[in-house]
C-alpha cells in the first residue's frame, strides 16, 4: 500500500469508528415499536374508510422521529397494492375529556368541542389536512425519518387543557380491488363503477362530479367480474413508530400540509378541495405534451427552515415541487412508480416518493414569502379525485436554536487536518456504509442517501 493509501485507509477506519460511535448513541434513546391498526375487513370490490379511535401510540412527552406504515394481512404478510389499495392513512391528534367513552365523529358536527378538541398540525388549510402523519399508496418506499437534532413533538402534558388527555386517531381509507372490472377506476373512486348518485349523507351529487371520495365512501362497492367468489378478508395497517424522549437538545418542528387546490391568492381564505380532477388532453399529441400543470401559492405564518417535504400524489402524478418566492426550488419530490407484482413494487402504482432533506440553513422560508405548490400530472387519460400535497417540516427560526449540527464544525477541523481528497474518500465510505446500515433497517432510503453524499462531499 502507498502511503497516501493507507493514510486514506486508516482515517476512513477511524472515521468509521466515530461514525459508528455517533450512530450507536443516536441509537441509543431512539425507541421504536411496531403496532397494528383494529382490523379492516373486506371483500372483492368493497371500501372501508372508517375512523379508529385511541389507537396504541408511545406515552409520554416524546419527539417522534419517524411514522411508518404498511397493509398486512392476518399472517402479516404485505399485501400489495393490486388486490389491496391503501387510498390513504392518516393518524391525527387530539384531547378528549377524561372519562368520555365511545367517541363517535360525526363529520357534519365535528368533534363536540366540549368533549374533544382536535389537536391539528400548524396549518394551513383552513379545513380539512389537520394530521400530523399521513401517506397513501407510495407509504412502503417513502422515508419519513425527521433528521437530526429535529423531532416532532407530541405528549407535551402543559399543553393538553386541565381535564383532558392527548389521544390519537387513525382514518384509513382501503379498497379491495381483487376482481374488479376496472381496478385503476376503483383506485380512483369513479362514481359509476361504484352506482353512487348520492353522497354519504344522502346528498345528490353535482352532474359534473365524475369521481372522488363522495363515490368510494365506507361501505360502497366497485363493480367486479361476475360470478366472483366474495371471498372475506381481515387485513390490518401495521405501523411502525420511532421516537425519542423529549429533551432540550431537540429542535421541534412544525407540521404545515399545502394543497395545490388551495384558494388563498384569490380569495383570501385556505379552502381546500383536497381533490382535483385531471381532464384528458385535447392537444397532447398535437403538441407531444401530456403534461397537468396546477400551482397555487400560499404564505406560511412563521419564519423557519424547510427540514424536511415530500409531496403526496395519485397515479398519473408525475412530479410536485415547491418553490419560494424567488423561484428557489425548496424541495422538488418525484413518484416512484412499481414495476412488478410484489408488495412495494407493485406495477402501475405510485410505490414510493422521494423526499427533501436540505442541510439546516439552506431552505429558509420567511414569514410572508409567497410559496408555489405545483403538482403535474399526465393527462394522456382522465384522472378523477387526485391530489397535490405538500408535507413539510419547519424549524421556527424564531427559536433560535437552527445553527448547523456539530458535525459539520468537526468535519470542518478534519479537512485541514487532513486534506480534501483523504477526506472526500472516507466520507465517501463512511456515507455509503451508513446509508447501507440504514437501507437494511428502512425501505427505500436512496433519495436521503443521495442528498447526503451530495452536500456532505
Ligand atoms: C345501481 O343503483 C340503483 C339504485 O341506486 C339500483 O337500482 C341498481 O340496481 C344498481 N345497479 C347495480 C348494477 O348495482
Ligand atoms: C411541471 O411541468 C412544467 C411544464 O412542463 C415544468 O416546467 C415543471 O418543471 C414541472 N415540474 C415538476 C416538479 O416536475
Amino acid at each position: 500500500m502507498s502511503r497516501g493509501k493507507s493514510l486514506a485507509f486508516s482515517l476512513a477506519i477511524v472515521l468509521l469508528a466515530i461514525g459508528v460511535l455517533n450512530s450507536e448513541a443516536l441509537e441509543n434513546g431512539l425507541k421504536s415499536m411496531v403496532y397494528l391498526s383494529p382490523k379492516i375487513t373486506l371483500y372483492p370490490g368493497s371500501v372501508s374508510n372508517k375512523y379508529y379511535y385511541d389507537i396504541e401510540f408511545p406515552k409520554g412527552h416524546i419527539a417522534i422521529k419517524s411514522f411508518n406504515a404498511e397493509v398486512v394481512d392476518e399472517a402479516g404478510s404485505p399485501v400489495s397494492l393490486q388486490e389491496t389499495y391503501l387510498h390513504h392513512w392518516i393518524a391525527l391528534r387530539y384531547y378528549n375529556r377524561k372519562g368520555v367513552k365511545n367517541i363517535k365523529y360525526n363529520v357534519n358536527l365535528g368533534f363536540l368541542q366540549s368533549d374533544f378538541i382536535v389537536a391539528g398540525n400548524a396549518g394551513i388549510c383552513d379545513s380539512g389536512l389537520p394530521q400530523f402523519f399521513g401517506l397513501g399508496s407510495e407509504t412502503r418506499k417513502t422515508s419519513t425519518d425527521v433528521p437530526d437534532p429535529y423531532g416532532i413533538e407530541v405528549g407535551n402534558p402543559l399543553k393538553v387543557p386541565a381535564g383532558y388527555e392527548e389521544n390519537w386517531m387513525f382514518n384509513i381509507h382501503a379498497i379491495d380491488t381483487r376482481g374488479a372490472v376496472d381496478a385503476m377506476g376503483c383506485t380512483e373512486c369513479r362514481c359509476d363503477l361504484y352506482n353512487v348518485t348520492e353522497d354519504e349523507y344522502g346528498q345528490p351529487l353535482k352532474p359534473n362530479y365524475l369521481g372522488g371520495v363522495n363515490c368510494c365512501y365506507d361501505g360502497t362497492q366497485c363493480k367486479v367480474n361476475s360470478g366472483l367468489e366474495s371471498t372475506e378478508r381481515n387485513l390490518y395497517l401495521k405501523y411502525t413508530i420511532k421516537w425519542v424522549d423529549w429533551s432540550d437538545s431537540i429542535v421541534p418542528v412544525q407540521i404545515f400540509i399545502l394543497d395545490v387546490t388551495d384558494s388563498w391568492e384569490y380569495t383570501g381564505i385556505h379552502d381546500c378541495l383536497i381533490e382535483y380532477d385531471i381532464e384528458k388532453s385535447t392537444n397532447g399529441v398535437a403538441t407531444n405534451d401530456f403534461t397537468n400543470t396546477r400551482r397555487s401559492s400560499v404564505i406560511l405564518p412563521i419564519d423557519g427552515d424547510v427540514v424536511y417535504a415530500v409531496a403526496h400524489q395519485h397515479c398519473g402524478g408525475i412530479g410536485s415541487a415547491l418553490y419560494g418566492e424567488n423561484g428557489r426550488v425548496i424541495c422538488s419530490s418525484d413518484p416512484i412508480y412499481g414495476q412488478g407484482t410484489s408488495a412495494g413494487d407493485e406495477e402501475g402504482y405510485i410505490v414510493g416518493r422521494s423526499t427533501c432533506y436540505p442541510e439546516p440553513g439552506s431552505a429558509r422560508i420567511l414569514k410572508g414569502e409567497a410559496l408555489t405548490v405545483e403538482s403535474n400530472y399526465s393527462n394522456k387519460k382522465s384522472h378523477t379525485g387526485v391530489m397535490g400535497h405538500f408535507y413539510i417540516l419547519v424549524a421556527d427560526s424564531s427559536l433560535g436554536l437552527n445553527e448547523p449540527v456539530q458535525i459539520h464544525d468537526e468535519l470542518k477541523e478534519l479537512i485541514s487536518l487532513w486534506g480534501v481528497a483523504v477526506f472526500g474518500l472516507a466520507i465517501c465510505v463512511a456515507v455509503l456504509v451508513a446509508c447501507q446500515k440504514r437501507n437494511r433497517n428502512e425501505d427505500a432510503y436512496m433519495p436521503y442517501c443521495n442528498l447526503n453524499t451530495r452536500y456532505l462531499i
